[in-house]
């Protein structure tokens, strides 16, 4: 197929696409996209394996995302590569281990009932605006650790002007950038995004005075040390937020939109959990949220990894300058793996526990999602809270998915209809037991 025709089908219906091309050529297989170097889908798990575990200096992935860089800025984690890539993400793991992540219980629970609380029963709702604003409210709280106030008020208000620029595919391209500098839609992006930075660096610096304990990850990030002693600079840590941001927001409320999606058709589901949370259980809740990653994976690729040294894998040797993409959403919807793919199953996750090579929503080896604990944790929360409390029902046909970026979020905005459920009782003086994050 012409070049121009392979890239409007990888543009315009990303999984149907890819999946052709797997049907047609096999578990692994090229694409030539317009003005792109060679795109090679790797769907085989082994081959996964060594993708993942391929020496730093191999593959980056870093400079695939370069793109990113006007919104999360230079020193971004998920800009670099090999040793300073390596070196900045040990400064940021333990903020987002899953011992400190379980600190954050009980504000991700505060604000997921605050949120709640607001959702109309027995009237269709989008619910996807609803969860990105409780997952921009999340980070925002825990990550940055604002406190109520008029700087959250400011930063709410801002920051998804910011977020939303990367919508639009011309403003992305390195070179348009350049020449846009200080005009019109760019122009507008750069002055939000200066005053959003006057208030990251005011609070950065507020907060190195401040020796209260804290248990943000804002707090981790100003205690951690590079090694030679140094700690982060003020550009370091307001990168790394703003990373954290672009990374966790939109991604996590996709997957929120697609579990109530699925929860909307799977009656049977939803009592089960319901059961479940009556009597403090949460195997079944982690085995549908796997269930949902796995059939909604919302990035459907982790980060495309540029050959910097000739590589071989599966028997075939790719030259510096081929692209290497781990093909998420075809490995979670092998039937060889997942026996009736297309069906949505959480029991296919309570006999044994997803695989390191067949399971990727959060991608693999070292640049494995950062935040994968903090979203696991919020997304346990949410649907906790949220099937103890309601019943979901579908508003009509499946909608199927669009993108976003190099995301994928619910075609309808996840359109429900949400039902009180009769058994909730609404007892906020009760102990909730604390959800562990893993
Ligand atoms: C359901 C929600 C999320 C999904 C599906 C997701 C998925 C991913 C994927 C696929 C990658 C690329 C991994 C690779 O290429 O191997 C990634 C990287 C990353 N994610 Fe997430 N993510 C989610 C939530 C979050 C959250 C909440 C945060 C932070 C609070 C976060 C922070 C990051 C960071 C910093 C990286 C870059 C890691 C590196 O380059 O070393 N993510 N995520």
């Amino acid at each position: 197929m012409p070049a121009a025709l392979q890239t409007i089908g990888w543009w315009t219906r990303p999984l149907a696409y890819t999946e052709r091309l797997r049907a047609r050529y096999g578990p692994r297989f090229t694409m030539r996209l317009a003005g792109q170097p060679p795109f090679v889908v790797l769907t085989d798990p082994a081959d996964l394996r060594a993708l993942f575990t391929a020496p730093p200096d191999v593959l980056h992935p870093g400079e695939g995302a370069r793109l990113l860089e006007p919104i999360v800025g230079p020193n971004s984690v998920i800009l670099l590569d090999g040793a300073t890539h390596l070196e900045q993400r040990k400064l940021m793991l333990p903020a987002f281990h899953g011992d400190r992540m379980q600190r954050l219980t009980g504000l991700m629970q505060q604000l997921t009932e605050r949120e709640l609380d607001g959702w109309p029963v027995d009237a269709p709702v989008e619910l996807h605006p609803r969860l990105q604003r409780l997952t921009l409210e999340i980070i925002l709280r825990a990550v940055f650790g604002l406190d109520e106030g008029e700087r959250l008020d400011l930063l709410r208000d801002r920051l998804p002007a910011i977020l939303s620029f990367g919508d639009s595919p011309i403003s992305l391209l390195p070179q348009a950038q350049r020449l846009l500098r200080g005009r019109g839609t760019f122009g507008r992006f750069e002055r939000a995004r200066a005053e959003v930075d006057r208030e990251l660096f005011a609070l950065i610096e507020e907060r190195r005075r401040e020796d209260a304990e804290r248990d943000d990850v804002l707090a981790m990030l100003l205690a951690a040390r590079h090694s030679d002693g140094s700690p982060m600079t003020d550009e370091e840590i307001r990168d790394e937020l703003v990373t954290a941001l672009v990374a966790g927001h939109e991604t996590t409320a996709s997957s929120l939109g697609f579990a109530f999606e699925q929860l909307a058709r799977s009656p049977e589901v939803q009592e089960r959990l319901a059961a479940e949370a009556a009597e403090d259980g949460d195997d079944y809740l982690d085995a549908t949220i796997n269930e949902v990653m796995r059939r909604r994976p919302v990035l459907p690729n982790p980060e495309p990894r540029l050959v910097k040294q000739e590589v071989t894998i599966g028997g075939w040797t790719y030259p510096a300058g081929v692209v290497l993409i781990g093909g998420a959403y075809l490995v979670h919807h092998d039937p060889q793996i997942y026996p009736d793919p297309y069906a949505f199953r959480p029991e296919r996750f309570l006999a044994s526990k997803p695989g390191t090579y067949t399971w990727l929503p959060f991608g693999g080896g070292r640049r494995r999602c950062l935040g994968a604990s903090f979203a696991l944790l919020e997304m346990r929360l949410v649907l906790r809270a949220a099937s103890q409390r309601f019943t979901v029902a579908a508003t009509g046909p499946r909608q199927g998915t669009r993108r976003r970026m190099i995301t994928i979020t619910p075609g309808d905005g996840a359109r429900v209809v949400l039902s009180r459920r009769t058994t909730f009782q609404e007892d906020r003086t009760a102990p909730t037991r604390q959800l562990v994050a893993r």
